[in-house]
Formats: C-alpha cells, sequence, structure tokens
C-alpha cells in the first residue's frame, strides 16, 4: 500500500476541507469552527501554513500550545491534519537579524517585509532556519494521531538575485557542465566577448543594460527551479527522517511557469494544485481542465490533490466576482472528474484582517447562515456519495507535450524572430478543441513513457533536446501520429540554432525545409487554401517551407508565399505528421485538429454532445465513472451514457440518456462490460 493509499483509507476516500489558520483566532472560535466543520463534512485541514511567527515568535523560543491544542481537538473530532512546515513566511526577526534572506529582484532592488515569500532560496541562513522550524514541528508531532500529511512550506516561488544565489548558481553550472570550456561552448561567450575564465566570474543574471546572454537566462530559470526545489527537498528529508509512511506534498500553481514541475513531481507522494479560476472569464474551466490533465499526468497518472480553490470570490484581481450559485460545485466535479482525490479550499474561515480579507471562504464573514457555508455543506454531503471514484484514473490517446525548458526558451530568452510568444496560450489553443469534443488528454514531457498513445501534440517545441527530438521521431516512427505546430524543433538544449536550416531538429520528420521564419506584421491576415479546396485565414506567423517528402495540405493562397505549404503531411516509418506553419484562424485550426485525430482512430465516446457539457471519465478494474457536467447556466441537455449504471449523486439508476438541468452534474456508475 503506498503512502497515498493510506490516506485515502484514512479519509475515507476524497479529502474535503482547507487551509486552517486557528492562530488568527480566539481558541473559543476553535470550539465553533470543529463543530461546523462537522456539518459540512470536512475531514481534511491545511494547518501551520505562514504560522511561523506563531510558532516561533523569537529566535530558538517555540510556541507550541496552541498547536497541541489545536491537533488535539481536530483529532477528536476526526478530522485529518495535513500539516505544513511554515516557511514560506519569514518571521520579522528573522529578517532583521539578516536581511541577506531577502530576495534581491532583477533590478537589483531588495525586498521589504510584509508580504510572504520574502526569502531568496539560496540562501543558507534562511535554509538553516527553515530547518530548524521544520525540525522542530516533526519532533513534535511525527506521531501525533492527527498528522496525516506534510504540506511542505507553500507555493514555493521566489527568484532572487543575491550573492548566495550566486554562489549556488555557481556550484549547479560547475555540476552541471564539469569545465568551464563546456559552459563556455554551450553559452557561445565568443559572441559579444563573454568567455569566462574563472568560475567566479559568473553571476546570476541581473538585468544587464539592454540584453542578457540567452543561455544564461535559460540555465538561470533552470537553477532557480532546482534552488526552490533542494529547499522542498530538505524540508522533505527531515520530516521523513522521523517518520516515514506520511505522505509528503508541496502545492503548485496553475501555468506556474518558475518551476518545472515534471522534475518536483517525482519528489512527492501525490502532486498538489491550487486553482483559482476567473468566474469573470467565461472558458475559465477550460484552462482549469487543461490544469487538471497535467496534474493528473504530472505522476503519471496518479490521482491528484485539489489543494486549493475559493469557495466563492478571490481577492487577487482588480475586479473579484462571486461564483455563482451552483458554480463552486460544478468546478469541484470537475477537478474530480479529472481524477482529483481532494477537494479543499483557501480557506476555512474568512481573515478579518490582513491583504485577504475579502477573500471568500468555506465559512465566510457571513457566518454559517450563508449561500456559501449552505453550498459547502451540500457538497461534503455529495463527496461521501463519491467516495467510491477516489484512487481511480483515467486513460486517453491522446497525449500534449508541456515543457517548461520549452517555455523558458521561447518566454525567458529575447532574440527570436517575434517575441511575444505565449506558451500558456499555445497550448490551450491546442488543447481546446480537443476538449470541446470531449477527448480525454494526457500531458506528457519528454521523458513520459509514451506507449498507447496514438497522436502526440506538439505546441511550439522551440526549444528541444536531443532526446527530445529521439522521443518524438521514434513516436512518429513506429506508427504514432505527430500533430505540430510552427516554429518547432530550432535550437539545441543550450538554446543554440540547430544546424542546416529549419527546422533542425525535425526536417526529416516532417519532410520540408524552412528557408526563413516570416513572422506578420501586425494586422496582415494570409488566405489558405487546403486541398480538399475549403478555405481559411491565418495571421502571426509564416514560414517560407520549402517540401522534400513532405506534402502539402495546404497553402497560402496570396502574398510573397502564395503556392507555398501553410500545412504539411508527411509519412515518416509508419506514422503520420501534421505540421502547421503558420497561425491558422481558429475554426480552421479545430477542425484540422478533429480531422487529425480522427485519422489517428482515436475513439470518440461522446459524440454530439455539446461542448458546454463536459464528458469525463475515470476508472479501474471493476467500474468506470462518467463525469457529465453542464457549464451553462442556460442551456439544459441530454447526453447518452451508452450503459446501465447508477447516478452517485441521486443513487438512481441510469439508462440511455441521462438529463441535466443548468449547471447539473451526473457522475454515473458503469460496471465494466
Ligand atoms: C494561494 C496561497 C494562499 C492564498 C490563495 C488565495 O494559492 O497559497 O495562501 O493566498 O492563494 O489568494
Amino acid at each position: 500500500m503506498t503512502r497515498m493509499d493510506a490516506f485515502r483509507n484514512r479519509v475515507g476516500g476524497l479529502a474535503y476541507g482547507g487551509d486552517y489558520n486557528p492562530e488568527q483566532w480566539d481558541p473559543a472560535v476553535w470550539r465553533e469552527d470543529v463543530r461546523l466543520m462537522r456539518e459540512a463534512g470536512v475531514n481534511t485541514v491545511s494547518l501551520g501554513v505562514f504560522a511561523w511567527a506563531s510558532l516561533e515568535p523569537e529566535p530558538g523560543k517555540y510556541e507550541f500550545g496552541w498547536m497541541d491544542e489545536i491537533m488535539d481537538l481536530l483529532h477528536e473530532n476526526g478530522i485529518s491534519v495535513n500539516l505544513a512546515t511554515p516557511t514560506a513566511a519569514p518571521p520579522v526577526w528573522l529578517t532583521q537579524l539578516h536581511p541577506e534572506v531577502f530576495p534581491i529582484m532583477a533590478d537589483g532592488e531588495r525586498f521589504g517585509f510584509g508580504n510572504r515569500l520574502h526569502y531568496d532560496p539560496s540562501s543558507p541562513i534562511y535554509r538553516e532556519y527553515a530547518a530548524n522550524i521544520t525540525t522542530k514541528l516533526a519532533e513534535r508531532y511525527s506521531f501525533h494521531p492527527a498528522l496525516a500529511m506534510w504540506h511542505i512550506s507553500n507555493e514555493y516561488g521566489p527568484t532572487a538575485y543575491n550573492e548566495a544565489a550566486s554562489v549556488n548558481f555557481r556550484r549547479w553550472l560547475r555540476r552541471k557542465y564539469g569545465s568551464l570550456d563546456a559552459l563556455n561552448e554551450a553559452w557561445t561567450t565568443r559572441f559579444w566577448s563573454q568567455v569566462y575564465t574563472d568560475w567566479d566570474q559568473i553571476e546570476v543574471p541581473h538585468i544587464p543594460r539592454t540584453w542578457m546572454n540567452p543561455t544564461r537566462r535559460l540555465d538561470f530559470k533552470r537553477f532557480t527551479s532546482d534552488a526552490l526545489l533542494e529547499c522542498y527537498l530538505a524540508e522533505r528529508d527531515i520530516v521523513r527522517s522521523f517518520r516515514d509512511d506520511i505522505p509528503v506534498m508541496t502545492n503548485f500553481m496553475r501555468f506556474f511557469r518558475h518551476a518545472d514541475y515534471w522534475k518536483w513531481a517525482p519528489e512527492e507522494d501525490a502532486v498538489a494544485l491550487d486553482i483559482y479560476p476567473n468566474p469573470a472569464d467565461a472558458d475559465s474551466h477550460v484552462s482549469a481542465a487543461f490544469q487538471y490533465d497535467l496534474f493528473r499526468s504530472l505522476k503519471g497518472g496518479q490521482p491528484w490533490m485539489l489543494m486549493e480553490q475559493a469557495a466563492s470570490a478571490v481577492s487577487q484581481w482588480p475586479l473579484n466576482v462571486v461564483k455563482e450559485p451552483g458554480r463552486m460545485r460544478l468546478g469541484s466535479l470537475q477537478a474530480l472528474s479529472r481524477a482529483a482525490d481532494s477537494v479543499m479550499f483557501f480557506q476555512w474561515r474568512a481573515s478579518r484582517g490582513g491583504q485577504e480579507r475579502f477573500h471568500s471562504a468555506m465559512l465566510p464573514h457571513s457566518g454559517p447562515d450563508s449561500r456559501t457555508f449552505k453550498e459547502v455543506v451540500g457538497l461534503g454531503r455529495e463527496l461521501k456519495l463519491l467516495a467510491p471514484v477516489a484512487g481511480t484514473t483515467s486513460r486517453s490517446e491522446i497525449a500534449i507535450l508541456f515543457d517548461w525548458d520549452g517555455w523558458w526558451g521561447l518566454e525567458e530568452t529575447a532574440g527570436l524572430p517575434r517575441n511575444d510568444f505565449g506558451y500558456a496560450d499555445t497550448v490551450m489553443r491546442h488543447y481546446t478543441p480537443l476538449w470541446e469534443r470531449h477527448y480525454p488528454v494526457d500531458v506528457v514531457s519528454y521523458g513520459s513513457a509514451l506507449d498507447g498513445y496514438k497522436v502526440l501534440v506538439v505546441p511550439n517545441a522551440y526549444l528541444i533536446h536531443d532526446e527530445g527530438v529521439r522521443r518524438v521521431t521514434e513516436f512518429a516512427r513506429d506508427g504514432g501520429t505527430v500533430l505540430m505546430s510552427f516554429f518547432s524543433g530550432v535550437v539545441d538544449g543550450s538554446n543554440r540554432v540547430r544546424p542546416d536550416g529549419y527546422p533542425g531538429a525535425f526536417r526529416e520528420l516532417v519532410g520540408a525545409k524552412i528557408d526563413e521564419y516570416w513572422p506578420a506584421r501586425p494586422h496582415e491576415e494570409f488566405a489558405i487554401a487546403f486541398a480538399d479546396g475549403r478555405r481559411a485565414t491565418s495571421t502571426w506567423w509564416r514560414e517560407d517551407l520549402h517540401l522534400e517528402t513532405g506534402t502539402a495540405l495546404a497553402t497560402y493562397a496570396d502574398g510573397l508565399l502564395a503556392g507555398r505549404a501553410a500545412v504539411v503531411e508527411n509519412r515518416y516509418g509508419a506514422g503520420r505528421v501534421v505540421y502547421v506553419a503558420t497561425l491558422l484562424e481558429q475554426a480552421a485550426f479545430d477542425t484540422l485538429v478533429a480531422e487529425t485525430v480522427a485519422a489517428a482512430s482515436v475513439r470518440r465516446r461522446f459524440e454530439g454532445v455539446p461542448a458546454h457539457v463536459e464528458c469525463s471519465v475515470r476508472g479501474d478494474e471493476t467500474h468506470e465513472y462518467v463525469f457529465l457536467l453542464n457549464h451553462s447556466g442556460e442551456l439544459s441537455a441530454s447526453v447518452p451514457v451508452g450503459g446501465e449504471g447508477t447516478d452517485l449523486l441521486t443513487g438512481q439508476p441510469v439508462a440511455g440518456e441521462v438529463e441535466l438541468a443548468p449547471l447539473g452534474a451526473a457522475v454515473i456508475r458503469l460496471a465494466h462490460t
């Protein structure tokens, strides 16, 4: 049994609860809290996130009395604790004693006190104090019966340009390159006379007067992710050294560019996501779906944890609209439908003061007699009914590549033919037509196992290591379909243009050579003629592409590139490659994506179901759980389920079609036939 299996058993299936900050409240309130938690069906809380100043008010002086009491109280009430190390918020005494702990930003400004995450992850002093408070917590609570999980720090993220960061960066570079010659070669330092002759000459890349060596910048991104990971690992290893059977995690963020979560995930028992889809954005549930697929995929299909979401409005944007009635429930079910094993919130009780005093909570300022709390209680009741889905996961025949190195290459290094690539948006552009057609999609890295997939979607893979090139190429050669978009395969892992013309890594795969990249001028639009007679337009990007073994699925119908291929098809080994060399208008691109997956014989289970009804399936050897979620607030829908089963939410048998009211949901258990 894995640590997470034990955790699931302990909470009886799905974890339900949120961040709990009793240190902000009088003990009399704690009693009310646990009573209401029980009423809501809460079985887990994340305790102690940011509580450093309450646990160690002065250096070496500890106050654990309040935490002892609350741990006991929670345990007596059957509530498990996901205990946080408080190291995301160093107390003021630490920064006064050691101001060098404050991160220096790229422009040389030093952080002041008053926010959180004000630490340089490379600072040995920060690490020492963080290790110390972690050790004290682990000594005291490792065997407390309430302890169910360790929550290491919170949302690792700071980037620092301190002297300690330079020292750590040099150590990281030495380990990576071994010799200065190798580093000079990788960084192309003969360009602009940047050759290093001594390791000590290398510093973190503060903002220079204008441009920065792009490979130094790229390595700094990699280093920063690793420096943060070192902090996580140090604390994880401390808690593990006391007790080995408790799962350990930290919480990640949505589309977070500054930490390579593929590298982090194997170091955790479960990956956990904090997500705040903007209720003001009508499509935010689509990008949420992608995140959920990514999080399920980060550990190769294992269930993940929804660690934080909002019960209603957040307070982080200029305008924070509420989640309308029924939307919090629907969003929670959406996470479960994509293999989350928990529904947790920030936070349990709304804070009276502080930056997030208007951030909603399970228990809002208006108290238990409120719309939000009633919805929270209702959801808690439903999650008990959904316990059987815990531990199950989903499978798909389509994989989409998501690569932090490639993201950094596109967005963190200047000097590209155009410098406004948006990797996350590009990925969503590829994902959305699949989501709208209810195809299950996994997210993969170049290191993921690719067997079992029929289609590999490769969005703008500008920077790609030799190993990545090999994996993608083999996938096609062995019979897979690769759908790749423009400006891919351009540079190697050191951000150096691959030799012998674009797309260096993929010339054979694509079956074409690109003479030049032709980014479009603002407002330029191009007519596209598909081989089957359809017409479309494109913008933003073109490539002067010369076919070798490939054939044109579409060509430019006007302009200086008239007659050249805009979409290429190539047979490669036993596989097929579709390369899209321009930014097709969305409808034409969606059709191309749909045709490509259909041609690869990907099974389409929910054909004809409108896009506003999200359909997804998780299951195990014995059962499937079909989640049908109507995101429309106006339209109802009726969806064929393909079998006889039971709706876990109503307990009613279901056969044939399921009727969904606006914002309605069904979770149908079907036995495998
Ligand atoms: C993040 C943090 C929480 C809280 C929420 C809401 O996810 O982890 O502490 O600040 O955002 O803004």
